[in-house]
């Protein structure tokens, strides 16, 4: 485990949400108190708090602040909404946090807090019950290539992609992370093999670049990574790259493996076609971290995510079970 404060909580004594700052690790572990409807909104789109459920749970608790600041849930909801476009568990949890508004309760910051607790209560288990699920699917040895951060740190539990790697170290068996670095913001090297080494999981660090050749030389044994969104028939959104990795996974027989709770899908989407892709600033590829790596004036694409077609997920774990060649009706019957 890790002495390291937890992604979101709600402080008791200060009576507000304060969040871990991701943009500052693995260097230094600082917390952000957030008093404001902005304080929430800039950290969610800073990326200070990011991974799609961890997402949602914050902005619940960002609707409670909001409510402190000002007395309006409703416009601080309209505000978070427009934080980041693709992770549809920001939506999810909104609309789960609107909905109570909307009964009029008698008590309206009891009703709020109590619901943004209650998603993250469920969070945390659903995290659980993917964990023992995804851990069952892995060989008592080998490497596990993930990429960018679907751990603690993207949830209030142990995470969705992770939790299956701890689990299946916890159960010992003998894996070994492999954490893609993950261009342009460095989730996997920053956050994943932070995470990993403060318990004492066994990883290493490649370059995006050199999946193909981790692969081609047998270290992989399948592959296991989260999402942002899952569309009705299993295509799912996640970190930009991840397709690529998905693609390399089929041409040398790896099983590739997507990890995501209920919450992340949306069936109201036919396919991962209709989702939409964040973009982000071009000094996130030109000038990352403050160095710049791109001549001034050169145009640069940045999109945050990408999409993974169902034909190339060998199943979809989530914390109900594990979806064997997602399809539209696979989807449906799991999730009914
Ligand atoms: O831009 P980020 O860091 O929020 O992207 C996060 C991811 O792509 C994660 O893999 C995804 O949210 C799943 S997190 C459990």
């Amino acid at each position: 485990m890790t002495d390291a404060p937890p992604t979101l909580r709600w402080d008791a004594d200060l009576d507000t949400l304060v969040l871990l700052d991701q943009t500052k690790l693995p260097g230094s572990v600082e917390e952000i108190v957030c008093r404001t409807v902005e304080d929430v909104f800039g950290a969610i789109v800073r990326l200070s708090v990011r991974g799609a459920p961890a997402i949602g749970c914050a902005a619940a608790y960002g609707v409670v602040v909001g409510f402190d600041e000002s007395g309006d849930a409703a416009a601080a909801i309209d505000r978070l909404a427009a934080s980041r476009p693709t992770a549809v568990n920001l939506f999810w949890a909104l609309d789960r946090v609107r909905r109570v508004l909307e009964a009029s309760p008698a008590d309206v910051r009891d009703a709020l807090l109590s619901e943004a607790r209650a998603i993250e209560v469920e969070d945390r288990e659903m995290c659980a019950a993917m964990g023992r699920h995804g851990a069952d699917l892995l060989p008592d040895a080998g490497g596990i290539l993930t990429h960018c951060n679907a751990g603690a740190l993207a949830t209030a539990g142990d995470g969705t992609a992770l939790s299956v790697l701890f689990e299946a170290h916890r159960r010992g068996k003998a894996i070994r992370v492999f954490a893609d670095e993950t261009r342009p913001l460095l989730q996997g090297a920053r956050l994943t093999a932070w995470e990993c080494q403060q318990r004492g999981v066994p990883v290493t660090v490649l370059c995006d670049n050199a999946a193909a050749a981790a692969m081609a030389a047998g270290k992989i044994a399948a592959v296991v990574v989260g999402s942002d969104r899952v569309a009705a028939n299993g295509d799912a959104a996640n970190k930009i790259g991840t397709y690529g990795v998905a693609c390399l996974a089929a041409r040398h027989g790896i099983p590739f493996y997507v990890v995501a709770p209920s919450s992340t899908f949306d069936l109201s989407l036919a396919s991962g076609g209709d989702i939409p892709i964040e973009q982000r600033a071009a000094a996130e590829v030109a000038e990352p971290f403050g160095s710049r790596t791109v001549p001034e004036g050169v145009d640069v694409w940045n999109p945050a995510f990408d999409v993974t077609p169902a034909a190339l997920i060998t199943a979809l774990v989530t914390e109900r079970g594990v979806v064997r060649d997602p399809s539209t009706q696979a989807v449906a019957d799991h999730l009914a």
